[in-house]
């Protein structure tokens, strides 16, 4: 996820496009950039890390009197996805005589990239945006299209998620946007427009926006904008935002929590952006393609992890051992760094973190050095576990700015069963129609945790019912045991009240002691046999000592049995054994929000928590 931002009108450009930056900087700060058009000439400054260090650039710059002067230009805050976070991978990305700014993932740059090379265009960056940029000019410059006629060829030719702003040096005042599934607005002034990833940038400066619609691209200066989707012209309707700015950062959500909850639909799609095929026969996971010899022949797999990352780690491990048949075992980091553990070269090391930074996870990887393969799952390119290790996969999530995760684990989850499934496959452990079922059936696991999410009422109903109480145990067998920790850890961060994760048969050994009418007993159930009923066992030992009990489910059709224990009951749609894990975590995560929400707690950033735990 990065922002972008443009303005043409009589005002200078640069301030205005800094200040909607500093607004967005929240969707990405690896680097971030502007171009000025001015008297038919584009002048560019970028800059590594946050924002700041690009003020200080163009402070610097010899052309400094350019950048003030120019009154049409675009910017980009950058969460770097192709290509590491650096200068020359910062935008705006230039293509003789134009600039170009994009927000989201062009899936075909590779085979657009090798055409493009062999037309003779040079490509500085590895950036998946540089194509779009010669891409316009190719269309626009060098076969002399119009504006419109040249967006329109671009975006038939561009797979993926875009949102694109450009400026061409043949029209000082001039901006070419257009959008595919990455968002973009226009803001209306007086003889002025802004465009904008969202409206946070540009609400200091109007309230008028028109948000585009998917596949509309436009063409505008300070005077007019034409817009068109497939080829004809189109008018959209004016919106005005009555937000002040800070709902607007997060979207209009109370919260960077809730926000991020309501962003998993979006954050799957984007962690499986690439790298699902039309057929299901295969799936592309490049990252580890080198590796497939050592994947073969693999003994053991450890994954290290802290916090949720561990939970993540807990699900990825029934994936390994059930899907891959591949021994697994899942260490917190901060155990695992002061063990003297024994590795040999067919082992494979796995570290899960979404920032990347977290300080014992990377001291797993400093302590086993190249004794064996090293794999980091992350959320952010180019932090230190990406550079660490040998193979690096990234989870899409956008970033995370509540304390308290929810995509990071949803996706971390969804990387590891991808992985499960390639060396499945890898290792002849898959049949090729159960992939292609089990493919087939990823394919609905973002629309089905939409579905979940647009049943929060329900959730919020139960966290009012619940107010008053302040314990709490989360039970769940194999898989829903980790997602018991995870919800467990979720309601204890936000709200501050005491939440226990067990494995629900180990209740008995001892923590049943704590049962009575006034602790929660929080199961998740899921329909797969011998845990569903074990798990139903387990808990009529709670209701024999009058304890309340909420079960989340996956088991619709034993829907008799569950209310004869549940004081209340949360369905979630069945797709398979290995996906339930990932959708009876949404209903734990809202239960949690609204709890501390309806407690007033300071939600994203709870008291005595860090987002990244840098120190030991
Ligand atoms: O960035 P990481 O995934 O390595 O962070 C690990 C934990 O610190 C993190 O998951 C923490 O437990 C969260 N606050 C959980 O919501």
């Amino acid at each position: 996820m990065c922002g972008i931002v443009g303005y043409t009108g009589n005002k200078p450009a640069v301030n205005i496009l800094i200040s909607g930056l500093e607004k967005l900087e929240y969707r990405g700060y690896d680097s971030a950039g502007v171009a000025l058009n001015l008297n038919h000439k584009i002048t560019l400054e970028r800059a590594v890390g946050r924002l700041v260090n690009l003020s200080v650039a163009l402070a610097k710059s010899a052309a400094k009197v350019e950048l003030q002067a120019s009154t049409c230009g675009i910017g980009h805050t950058r969460w770097a996805t192709h290509g590491g976070p650096s200068e020359i991978n910062a935008h705006p990305h230039l293509s003789e005589g134009l600039a170009l700014v994009h927000n989201g993932i062009i899936e075909n740059y590779q085979v657009l990239r090798k055409q493009l090379e062999s037309e003779g265009y040079k490509f500085n960056s590895e950036t998946d945006t540089e194509v779009a940029a010669h891409l316009l000019n190719k269309y626009l410059i060098k076969e002399n299209n119009s504006p419109e006629v040249a967006l329109a060829k671009l975006m038939s030719k561009v797979e993926g998620s875009f949102a694109f702003v450009a400026t061409c040096d043949r029209n000082p005042e001039q901006l070419l946007v257009a959008r595919r599934a990455s968002p973009l607005i226009v803001g209306l002034g007086e003889h002025e427009f802004y465009i904008a990833s969202d409206v946070t940038a540009i609400l200091e400066y109007t309230r008028k926006v028109i948000y585009l619609e998917d596949n509309d691209y436009a063409v505008l200066d300070k005077n007019q904008i034409a817009i068109y989707n497939n080829g004809e012209k189109v008018t959209r309707d004016t919106a005005t935002i009555k937000w002040d700015l800070t709902q607007a950062q997060r979207g209009g959500f109370e919260h960077f929590m809730i926000k991020e909850i309501f962003d998993q639909p979006k954050a799957i799609n984007d962690t499986l952006s690439g790298r699902l095929v039309a057929s299901h026969a295969d799936f592309n996971l490049l990252e580890i393609a080198e590796y497939a010899a050592q994947i073969k022949d693999l003994h053991r797999i450890k994954i290290v992890a802290c916090g949720t990352a561990w939970h993540a780690a807990q699900v990825g491990k029934h994936y390994f051992e059930r899907i891959a048949r591949i021994p697994c075992d899942v260490e917190v980091a901060s155990e695992f760094r002061y063990q003297e553990p024994i590795f040999q070269n067919n082992d494979l090391l796995i570290c899960v973190s979404q920032s990347g930074e977290t300080a014992d996870t990377l001291a797993a990887i400093d302590l086993i050095g190249s004794q064996c393969l090293t794999l980091g799952i992350t959320n952010v390119l180019g932090s230190s576990l990406s550079r660490k290790v040998k193979a690096s996969m990234l989870t899409q999530a956008g970033p995370e700015i509540s304390v308290a995760s929810t995509k990071a684990f949803i996706t971390q989850a969804l990387v590891m069963y991808l992985l499960a499934l390639k060396f499945a496959k890898v290792r002849s452990q898959i049949t090729p129609e159960e992939l292609e079922k089990q493919l087939s059936d990823i394919t609905l696991l973002s629309s089905t945790i939409h579905e979940i999410l647009q049943a929060n009422s329900e959730i919020e109903a139960l966290a009012d019912k619940y107010l008053d109480y302040e314990n709490y145990f989360f039970l769940g067998r194999g898989v829903a045991f980790p997602i018991a920790l995870e919800g467990a850890l979720k309601l204890k961060e936000v709200t501050y009240l005491s939440a226990q994760g067990y494995p629900a048969g180990e209740l008995k050994h001892g923590p049943i002691a704590l049962i009575s009418p006034n602790v929660v007993t929080v199961a998740v159930v899921q329909k797969e046999e011998p845990y569903f009923s074990k798990t139903l066992s387990n808990l009529s030992e709670v209701k024999a000592r009058n304890g309340k009990i909420i079960v989340i489910s996956d088991a619709k059709g034993r829907e008799e049995d569950l209310r004869a224990i549940a004081d209340d009951l949360i369905f979630v749609p069945f797709i398979n054994h290995f996906i339930t894990p990932i959708l009876t975590t949404i209903p734990l995560q809202v239960f949690a929000y609204e709890t501390a929400r309806k407690l007033g707690r300071e939600i994203d950033c709870p008291r005595n928590l860090a987002k990244s735990v840098t120190v030991e």
